[in-house]
């Protein structure tokens, strides 16, 4: 089993295209999972809880489950519209969970993983966290990021982070695949340093925040994002569920092959506290999940945020540009963890050059020749030549650059793998010239091989497409008039998909030009 996570989403906002980012990247992965033959379980969900959702709930005067249920709806309601299939949906506010998180609570507090102290200190009311003298800037103030600082004084639950902090150094340095890619490695080694000698705060007292899950051993409190947030990941997984709780078998999907999120939450709540948490709990080295860090899209340059005003609405994009071009172009326009910059000129551009105009050509030009001139079969031919050798390897070259480009979930190298193809094809078809070959009866064996090559490569070319753009990948089988290539694996796309003598279907774009209004 294939198990992937994405993050969580906050629900005191709206989605954004970071949000849409991740989700379909992890579809994406999801999928091409699913094309290599693994049998794939992938969970996504929303991060209900805490003080933003209550603040903001708040000052809109309803209470924090409503608001956070109907920002909740805005998300389920995108990935509908990107056609983003997940197989289980993580609810903080879902009872399995609530008890799940109480459980894993009630065990570490009763072995004395859990403490209460007394802590006075300084309190950033924006990152809702408790500040120490290493967040201080070189002039010994707390930088604008942390927003509003207060002094508090407060008795709160810790979790033992620093007993398991030498535990995950010498995880982190022997475990290269803990984090993906690799060059992250460094900043979490950093971190661990600072683990070893801070526990982590993990209550928050009623009177401050209410809209949490409860203190299993102290109902004058609730915990505090992060024991509530990292555990949907093995609650939802159906970690310690009660029978007839419809949720998965735990041992199927555990360890988790990849948990998906952004490098801001990496460390350290990704990679400090939840493989400590999991390692408090009694999960082996064998049982920690690796972590894919994707990066960041900003806005030129700049961080997207509400202050600035410059936040993408992805809903409006997909209904602009078309759900499929928007996936595209979010999979194509970024290297897997490094940071772009999104620009909706650029996805109107590569979705143009890269779908319209070549693979879209090539799948035209492919089908209605051979409809045309072969009297809608596709002829059985015993011609071949170099050029075709060429084209065959190709396809093969192709297929191997992809998967090992899917493999290390580099999607863009991915699609520029399958457009190396595409390019070859129209080169391919400006050399032959079938239309030329058509006007000559006796050119009839060479051209039913010309046309041949191009029609099994859009086939092939609408598998390996399928996990970015579904949806056309499907329309494109249907003119070939093969729907089950639907339930092609990678491993099938062996050379004559299509059979001799097939009957193909009429063509139609599937990728129609997307044509800006000046
Ligand atoms: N709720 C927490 C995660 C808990 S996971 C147990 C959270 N939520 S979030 O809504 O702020 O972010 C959700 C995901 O979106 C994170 O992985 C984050 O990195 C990602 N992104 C937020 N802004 C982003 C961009 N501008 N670009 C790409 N992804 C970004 O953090």
């Amino acid at each position: 089993m294939f198990y992937l996570t994405t993050a969580i989403d906050y629900t005191n906002g709206a989605p954004h295209i970071g949000h849409a980012y991740e989700k379909v990247l992890a579809d994406v992965i999801a999928r091409y999972r699913r094309l290599c033959g693994d049998e794939v379980y992938y969970l996504t969900g929303v991060d209900q809880h805490g003080q933003k959702v209550q603040q903001t709930a708040e000052k809109e005067n309803v209470n924090p489950a409503t608001f956070a249920q109907r920002n909740t709806k805005k998300f389920i309601k995108l990935w509908e519209k990107l056609d983003v299939q997940y197989d289980g949906w993580a609810e903080t506010v879902d009872d399995r969970h609530k008890a799940c998180v109480q459980k894993i609570l009630t065990r570490l507090h009763t072995e004395g993983q859990i403490y209460k102290k007394q802590y006075k200190g300084y309190y950033s009311v924006r990152q809702e966290q408790f500040l120490t003298d290493k967040e201080r800037g070189e002039d010994g103030n707390f930088g604008p990021e942390w927003g509003e600082v207060e002094e508090r004084d407060e008795e709160n639950y810790y979790f033992k982070l620093s007993e398991h902090a030498a535990w995950l150094r010498q995880y982190v340095e022997a475990n290269d695949d803990f984090v993906i890619p690799s060059f992250r490695k460094a900043e979490v080694l950093n971190a661990i340093d600072r683990a070893a000698d801070t526990d982590l705060c993990i209550s928050r007292p009623k009177t401050r925040l209410r809209w949490g899950i409860e203190l299993p051993f102290d109902s004058d409190y609730v915990t505090y994002v992060w024991f509530d947030a990292l555990i949907n990941y093995i609650s939802f997984a159906g970690y310690l569920a009660e029978d007839g709780s419809n949720l998965p078998e735990f041992e199927k999907l555990w360890p988790a092959n990849i948990h998906i999120l952004g490098k801001d939450i990496l460390v350290p709540s990704h990679s400090i506290y939840w493989p400590c948490m999991l390692h408090a709990i009694g999960f082996t080295d064998a049982q920690m999940p690796s972590l894919l860090v994707h990066g960041w899209w900003n806005i030129k340059g700049e961080k997207m945020s509400k202050s600035i005003g410059n936040v993408i609405c992805p809903s409006a994009l997909a209904e602009q540009f078309g759900p499929e071009a928007l996936r595209y172009y979010m999979v194509r326009d970024i290297i897997t963890g490094k940071d772009s910059n999104f620009d909706a000129d650029r996805l109107v551009s590569i979705y143009n050059t890269e779908l319209a105009n070549d693979l879209g050509n090539l799948c035209n030009r492919a089908l209605n020749m051979s409809k045309r001139s072969l009297s809608s079969i596709m002829e059985a031919s015993a011609f071949d030549d170099d050029d075709c050798t060429a084209l065959r390897q190709s396809l093969t070259q192709t297929i191997a650059n992809y998967r090992e480009s899917m493999d290390r979930y580099d999607t863009s190298s991915a699609l520029a793998a399958i457009n190396q193809h595409v390019s070859f094809c129209n080169g391919f078809a400006e050399r032959n010239k079938p239309w030329e070959l058509a006007k000559d009866e006796e050119q009839r064996p060479r051209l039913a091989a010309i046309l041949y090559h191009m029609v099994e490569s859009c086939a092939q070319l609408s598998v390996l497409l399928t996990p970015v753009t579904p949806e056309a990948c499907t329309k494109i089988q249907h003119q070939l008039r093969l729907p089950d290539l639907a339930d092609k694996k990678l491993a099938d796309l062996q050379w004559g998909l299509i059979p001799a003598d097939h009957e193909i279907g009429k063509p139609k774009p599937v990728f129609p030009r997307i044509q800006l209004d000046d």
